[in-house]
């Protein structure tokens, strides 16, 4: 077994790992950061496309990549289509904010390349990964990397940013750990299809039959997902059935698809997750490790970034002051405040928009009442709110320069 050390060891080479070795890495803080998964395979995983104010100057500011800016498309509102008609939410008149659609894929690339091209650590493709000696002040990351070399990392801090299916959350113990859960009665079949935009903007298209979003990628490859049940078998879908769902859905408010081929189909879970505490002894958690909205409103990547915005700069400050518990005293109640925030505001974009399997009119038209006061109300109350929500609330402790 290869011996090794560094400063923080990293669980997870997905955007929340690798922003936060980035990060640490501009504070001059040695990182060693493994994922399971290959590069390869982490590119080829479609995600949510959605970028927040501040995630995007996240990225550009700390000279992650300006890509974004140059091949992502800036948005300045949504649409809500509800009971016959669309209405748009317009966000810089409501809250001087706009949002980028760049998909989560290309966040990675950037992510990785930044990596290599300062020189970072990285090692995609690794197996039989484990964390031991958390309590001890070298606490130790072991794998086995692509090549079959076994390796042993020791640290000052493991941090685990692996995922909604985290093996590092199980790390603490259970007398203090609480976690919350909700689960949802449906899911989203998600495709990509080669067609034009059949909008200018973001569609969260309400209806009878369920819930559909009308989401771009580029001028001919487009993003669309509509409510299905949860054990639905993407395979029993011809393109002809998604595009009769799809239209019928978005028909009964006014709107028509460009169709084109279907080039990829998935349907993706939907749960609301939070593990308290996120950090324990000399492990930390950040990204979907510690929580994991649905995807109606994108917050997922987003929080991903907001939590290693928070963690990076009080990390670096207790490895070299050399007291890393007290560096980390507030990471937690900052991040979670941010964290609890996104958590109702998706579930409460998913309530609101989606049909219940045993919806009854009342239901219905309640979700109805909802929307149109929304939209209507006097003094830009409800589009306000969403818009603050949707495009990241401000937050003076994001300030990263
Ligand atoms: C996308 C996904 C979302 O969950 C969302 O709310 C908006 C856009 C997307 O993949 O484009």
């Amino acid at each position: 077994m290869r011996q090794t050390s560094t400063e923080v060891a990293v669980v997870g080479a997905g955007p929340a790992g690798l922003m936060l070795a980035h990060l640490l890495g501009r504070a001059g803080i040695d990182t060693v950061t493994i994922d399971l998964r290959t590069r390869r395979e982490i590119e080829e995983t479609h995600r949510a496309g959605i970028l927040e104010r501040d995630s995007v100057r996240l990225l550009v500011d700390t000279g992650v990549s300006d890509r974004v800016l140059k091949d992502g498309d800036e948005h300045r509102g949504i649409e809500l289509a509800f009971g016959g008609e669309r209405h748009r939410i317009d966000f810089p008149s409501s809250v001087d904010a706009t949002v980028w659609l760049y998909p989560q894929t290309d966040v990675f690339v950037d992510l990785a390349d930044a990596r290599e091209r300062d020189g970072g650590d990285v090692r995609f493709g690794v197996s039989e990964v484990s964390v031991a000696d958390l309590e001890s002040d070298r606490p130790a990351m072991r794998f086995t990397d692509a090549g079959g070399t076994e390796h042993e990392v020791r640290a000052r801090v493991l941090v685990g940013a692996d995922g909604s299916r985290s093996l590092c959350r199980h790390e603490f113990p259970p007398a203090l750990r609480r976690q919350y859960f909700r689960e949802y009665p449906f899911a989203w079949f998600g495709i990509l299809c080669e067609a034009p935009r059949s909008a200018p903007e973001l569609v969260y298209n309400h209806s009878e039959r369920g819930f559909a979003l009308i989401s771009q990628r580029t001028a001919s490859l487009q993003r669309m997902y509509f409510q299905c049940r949860p054990d639905t078998d993407p395979a029993d879908w011809s393109d002809d059935r998604i595009w009769e769902e799809l239209q019928a859905r978005v028909g009964a408010n006014g709107l028509t698809l460009e169709e084109g081929p279907i080039t990829s189909r998935s349907v993706l879970p939907f749960r609301s997750f939070v593990q308290e505490p996120m950090w324990c002894g000399n492990l930390v958690l950040a990204g979907d490790a510690a929580h994991t909205v649905p995807p109606t409103g994108a917050k997922g990547l987003n929080l991903a970034l907001a939590d290693v915005a928070v963690l990076a700069p009080r990390l670096a400050q207790g490895l070299r002051g050399g007291d890393v518990p007290r560096a980390l005293d507030d990471y937690q109640e900052t991040a979670l405040r941010r964290v609890w925030k996104a958590q109702h505001f998706s579930y409460w974009m998913t309530t609101m928009l989606h049909r219940p399997p045993d919806a009854s009119d009342f239901d219905l038209r309640r979700q109805l009442g909802e929307l149109t006061s929304l939209v209507t109300s006097p003094r830009g109350a409800g589009s306000t709110y969403l818009a603050e929500g949707y495009t990241g609330w401000p937050d003076p402790v994001l300030s990263f320069h």
